[in-house]
């Protein structure tokens, strides 16, 4: 491992922080050792003057080669240990945690060329470049510009420094963090008061299941990341499963192949009412099973899913969109309560009064699914009927063959309660009558408004985008 950091620099006194905290109890243990010259020492003349104006003109001055090369010559002679000579530029690679953990890896010492003015002339880095007991490696720490490289040599010794063994007291912590681990940035953190100024810590960080805290950081690590660094999350979908997408959908991106698109989960507006019909016609012949004609079909979904049913249902209930690039995808309808069946053939032991909501139609494009839609639509539209009715439960029923459905709502809480009967133009199918108990599986919360990286002009003030889901309820 890296031992050793050797720095050249016009302003030496910037490198007293690393008397201070962690790296100055490894400096004063021995388990790092640190070298600050003074470029000035290698400078020659009544001025010591270690820059020149440039060649070919322009503002600002440039370092010496001749002064940089004295300087280097002596400072990498004067340990034999192997070493990278690392200078800090706007125009260098981006310092990545990657890269620092390789560096922290190496054997030998890191030498820091800190540079001011326009920089250093160019020969002094394809000199070392050249030589082969020597690795030079120019880095930025992003996209702004600072007046020297010493701000930059200060953050890679802090960011490499860390890394080596003893270094840092507790080694577990280096390993949930930011842009390690998993790949994703970091999950928010809580301690002491549970309630700060209205602000209330997460409930399942107190209650002590650690499955579901995991869970609830993973998702969290996930919405930060899809809001703040795209970039970030899309070198990690491979590694998505589905509790993964569904939590992206959540937080307003759907995966498509290795592209990441943003989902708007929405309630339907009045005007929309054609275009949900047309939508709503559209994917219900997938729900169907097969014994049913495209006629009664076509019967069946003049009479329920028309333009005027639909238009009824977005204006005193809940009707809940799923928009990828302006196109609907999916969509969810969400009855007001009360639900049929309840006292009848499905009875709720609750204790206490219920309020139960029918969840009537929960569909996506057959295209769009497995993105974690369908979750991101059903959650947005139970939020929004708890918001309006106060639901303890949601009931729904679905065909006792569409497996894919059922399969999902097992997934999302709901337990099968009944079954009935429904018509379909004139065929009664066989369905199974389920339910959610709300007060045992509560609504997932919105995972929007973590950042603004996807669409800065609307970002984080509507928790209304919806995801896309797959087509279940009949
Ligand atoms: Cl490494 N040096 C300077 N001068 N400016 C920077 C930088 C480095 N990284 C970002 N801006």
């Amino acid at each position: 491992m890296v031992a050793r950091f050797d720095v050249v620099t016009i302003f030496p006194e910037f490198f007293s922080v690393l008397d201070v905290s962690l790296l100055g109890k490894a400096g004063q243990a021995g388990t790092l050792e640190f070298g600050i010259h003074d470029l000035r020492e290698w400078a020659s003349g009544r001025h010591r003057s270690v820059d020149d104006t440039p060649y070919g003109g322009g503002a600002g001055m440039v370092m010496r080669a001749d002064v940089w090369g004295r300087a280097l010559d002596d400072v990498i002679a004067a340990q034999p240990s192997p070493c990278v000579v690392a200078v800090p530029t706007p125009a260098g690679e981006p310092l990545t945690q990657r890269r620092v953990a390789e560096l922290a890896q190496r054997e030998g010492r890191i030498v820091v060329a800190c540079g001011r003015y326009e920089g250093i002339d160019r020969r002094v880095i394809d000199h070392y470049a050249q030589r082969d007991d020597v690795d030079v490696w120019e880095f930025s720490l992003g996209d702004y510009v600072l007046n020297g490289g010493e701000v930059a040599a200060l953050a890679l010794i802090e960011a490499v420094g860390r890394l080596v063994t003893g270094v840092v007291g507790n080694p577990a912590s280096l390993v949930e963090e930011s842009h390690s681990g998993a790949g994703l940035l970091e999950y928010p953190a809580y301690t002491r008061p549970p309630s700060w100024r209205g602000l209330d810590v997460p409930g399942v960080l107190r209650e002590g299941n650690h499955a579901k805290v995991d869970r609830w950081r993973r998702d969290a690590a996930l919405a930060i990341s899809a809001a703040r660094r795209p970039d970030v999350l899309s070198r990690l979908l491979a590694d998505l499963d589905r509790d993964d997408r569904a939590a992206l959908a959540r937080a307003g991106v759907v995966v498509d192949g290795d592209e990441l698109s943003r989902l708007v989960v929405r309630p339907a507006h009045p005007d929309e009412a054609e275009a949900v019909s047309e939508l709503a016609i559209r994917l219900f012949p997938d729900a169907c099973p097969p014994e049913i004609t495209p006629d009664q079909i076509a019967r069946h979904v003049a009479h329920e899913l028309s333009p005027a049913v639909l238009r009824a249902a977005i204006d005193s209930e809940v009707v809940t969109l799923a928009e990828v690039e302006g196109r609907l995808i999916g969509y969810a309808y969400l009855a007001a309560p009360p639900a049929p069946y309840v006292g009848d053939s499905v009875t709720l032991d609750h204790g206490s009064p219920t309020t139960v909501a029918y969840l009537s139609k929960l569909y996506v494009d057959p295209t769009s699914r497995g993105g974690g839609v369908a979750v991101a639509l059903l959650e947005a539209a139970l939020r929004e009927g708890c918001q309006r009715w106060g639901l303890t439960h949601v009931l729904l029923g679905t065909n006792t063959g569409n497996r894919r459905a059922r399969t999902f709502y097992r997934r999302t809480g709901f337990r099968k309660k009944a079954t009935r009967t429904y018509d379909v133009g004139g065929v009664l199918n066989r369905d199974v009558v389920l339910v959610r108990d709300l007060t045992a599986h509560p609504v997932q919360p919105d995972l929007t408004g973590w950042g603004a990286a996807w669409n800065n002009d609307s970002g984080t003030s509507s928790p209304r985008d919806l995801p896309q889901g797959e087509r279940t309820g009949e």
